[in-house]
């Protein structure tokens, strides 16, 4: 079968270890990139297999024709142009999350791509690391009973140097809670199965980039919260983030609570250098206990910082190219995932509970 032709627009870290895993998926080849940051191209060039287009501009390279997928992977400011401009190729599009800095604009393009003819997929990834991936299938399979509370813990290093440092200010990134965790909040929305109704948050730039100055202003990005979002079915989501525990020996901790039963999982910090997690799940009824070791393949470990989520994410939304489906991850839940991090953001400024209505009507 054809190999799916991606054109990436944006050729920074993220693009890198797109790259990278695209590079060893037989179904899937990258055939023109477009950016403009001299080092940028240069670190995409030391990685890719084959010669690839470089455009200047990403009209360009739309005009060009040349591709079944555009992966957009720009700073997240520059999301939404880039969207409308590659909304009238027509084509598959994955759009590197958060889908924009905040819900208007996410609205404004939900909108604009209402009977778009092709997939639109947000890249919730973590969705798709493996151990992940089977804590979300256990409690869909009613593994802990009836899920009544789900708590996930990120405790990771600080923001990396992007280019021109876009992602020391809010208004570029949307927030740290709009920038990061609107992968957490994706995965509450799908675990729980419910919409967010209230969050509470608590939150604050304590340690990272206090000292750093870009055009004599300060960054004004949080780097630890506690945010607790409440679903219309009585559930709760609780979110823990530390982002000066570089130390870390697990960077998520996963936990859910049900009626019959805790269920547990983790992903391991890059720089513990595991390749393996465990599920366990321990019952009220006789307090029966069930381990599953989950492993990854080196190889895919390898391919990025991400615990192999980019490589298995490629791997789902090629399928549903392939086969004609649904984007698994759709623009209505990376819309979502941002309002929940706007409203964590207004919580902490305001501080006080902040109702979905108030941010998504
Ligand atoms: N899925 C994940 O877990 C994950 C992880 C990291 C970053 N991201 C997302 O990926 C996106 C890119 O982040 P990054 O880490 O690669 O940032 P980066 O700063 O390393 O790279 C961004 C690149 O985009 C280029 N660029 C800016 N405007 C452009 C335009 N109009 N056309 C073409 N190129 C343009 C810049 O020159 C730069 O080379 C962001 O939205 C970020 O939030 C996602």
């Amino acid at each position: 079968m054809k190999k799916i032709r991606y054109a990436i627009i944006g050729a920074g870290t993220m693009t890198q270890e797109h790259i990278q895993n695209l590079s060893i998926i037989k179904d899937a080849e990258v055939v023109a990139i477009s950016d403009i940051h001299r080092q940028s191209i240069i670190k995409c060039k030391k990685i890719l297999k084959k010669q690839v287009l470089f455009f200047k501009s990403h009209k360009e390279l739309i005009k060009k024709n040349i591709a079944d997928v555009y992966l957009i992977s720009t700073p997240n400011f520059t999301h939404l142009k880039i969207l409308k401009d590659v909304l009238k190729s027509k084509k598959h599009i994955l759009v590197e999350k958060p889908l924009c800095v905040n819900t208007k604009d996410c609205i404004e393009f939900k909108k604009l791509a209402k009977n778009y003819p092709s997939i639109i997929w947000t890249a919730m990834e973590y969705r798709y690391m493996p151990p992940v991936a089977k804590f979300i299938q256990e409690i869909h399979n009613k593994s802990i009973g009836n899920i009544k509370a789900l708590s996930i813990r990120e405790h990771r290093f600080p923001f990396l140097v992007k280019v021109k440092n876009w992602n020391r200010f809010s208004k570029n990134t949307g927030g740290t809670l709009v920038e990061k965790c609107c992968h957490f909040f994706d995965l509450m929305r799908l675990i729980i199965k419910s919409e967010p109704i209230s969050v509470y948050a608590s939150g604050n730039q304590d340690v990272n980039h206090i000292n750093e100055r870009y055009n004599n202003k300060k960054p004004d990005i949080i780097d630890n919260a506690y945010v607790v979002v409440n679903f219309k079915n009585g559930v709760r989501g609780l979110l823990d983030l530390c982002m000066f525990a570089e130390n870390s020996d697990m960077q998520e901790e996963l936990l859910a609570v049900g009626n019959k039963g805790k269920i547990e999982t983790s992903v391991p910090s890059q720089q513990s250098g595991k390749s393996s997690s465990e599920i366990r799940i321990g019952l009220r009824k006789n307090l029966k206990t069930k381990k599953q070791t989950i492993k990854v393949d080196k190889k895919i470990l390898n391919a990025g910082y991400h615990y192999g989520s980019t490589y298995y994410q490629h791997l789902s939304f090629i399928k549903a190219i392939k086969k004609k489906m649904k984007a698994e991850v759709s623009l209505q839940d990376g819309l979502v995932s941002v309002a929940i991090g706007e409203a964590a953001e207004k919580s902490i400024k305001e501080k006080r509970l902040v109702y979905m209505k108030e941010i998504v009507n």
